[in-house]
């Protein structure tokens, strides 16, 4: 089956995260065809708005921790960060829609989103230091601009989840809905977006974006290093090895 669906209506292009029994945790393929598929519609012309989403109980689990041991991100033409890069630099509007956990790359890809929809069942969490790891997606720097030094800290240092109430009061998402309805509305506001001029939806976004730009590329760029070195390190080693083996990790 395939994981990541792609639906393109009414200037709408939908991609959709389709791998429930596995909580659409993130394959190294899943991150190339959603990397595939926002570059296609950043080039197409009747693509004027992307829609990410996934199931009504679960939006991703964050990477796929099996794939990403046996294929870790080589450099900055691995599927990860193409995904990264390309999210970052989207030039035309990209909404979410998120019901259940978005674990580590399901909540920081939503911080390149321009409008996010939640359920009421959704479960925020970056728990990179639970795993031995630091932040990616430029999460580092766009968590604290969002929410201030101190929340930002508490969601990244405490790695524990948060629900849509409070992402909606840290200014993560824009609207809570009941899960039944949350892609039905998503869908309905990418609809009513793509019938708006496309040129100044475009220059919109791009004046609000420009000027943090390089430094989310940066910013994108050491963590990536970093992460890169920590993957290697004894705490994530046994973080994914109690993961792998369904116990609780012992950092000692
Ligand atoms: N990578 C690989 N497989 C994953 C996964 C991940 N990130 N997250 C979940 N899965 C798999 C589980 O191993 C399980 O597989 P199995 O049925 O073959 O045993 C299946 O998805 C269902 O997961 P389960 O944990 O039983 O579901 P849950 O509803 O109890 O919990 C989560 C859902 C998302 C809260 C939980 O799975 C979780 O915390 N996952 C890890 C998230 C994480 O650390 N991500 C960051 C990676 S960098």
């Amino acid at each position: 089956m395939t994981s990541i669906l792609n639906n393109h209506e009414h200037g709408v292009l939908t991609l959709t995260l389709n791998r429930v029994d596995k909580k659409n945790a993130l394959t190294a393929d899943m991150y190339a065809s959603l990397a595939d598929g926002l570059a296609q519609a950043a080039a197409n012309k009747d693509v004027r708005v992307v829609l990410l989403q996934g199931h009504e109980t679960v939006f991703s689990a964050g990477n796929d921790i099996a794939d990403f041991l046996q294929q870790p991100p080589a450099d900055a033409n691995s599927p990860v960060s193409r995904f990264l890069h390309g999210i970052a630099a989207f030039p035309k509007p990209l909404l979410a829609s998120v019901c259940g956990p978005a674990v580590g790359v399901g909540t920081t890809m939503l911080l390149h989103c321009d409008l996010v929809y939640a359920g009421d069942n959704a479960a925020f969490s970056m728990p990179f230091v639970n795993l031995g790891l630091c932040p990616e997606a430029a999460s580092s720097l766009l968590a604290v601009q969002l929410m201030g030094y101190q929340r930002a800290a508490e969601a990244l240092l405490m790695g524990e989840p948060f629900m849509a109430e409070t992402a909606l009061e840290l200014g993560l998402i824009s609207r809570v809905l009941p899960p039944a309805e949350v892609n039905a509305y998503a869908q309905s506001q990418a609809q009513k977006m793509a019938r708006k001029p496309l040129s100044s939806l475009m220059e919109t976004k791009r004046l609000m974006k420009s000027s943090r730009t390089p430094q989310v590329i940066q910013q994108m760029q050491e963590e990536s290093t970093v992460f890169a070195r920590m993957l290697k390190e004894p705490a994530a080693i046994e973080a994914f090895s109690a993961f792998m083996e369904k116990r609780k990790p012992v950092f000692s």
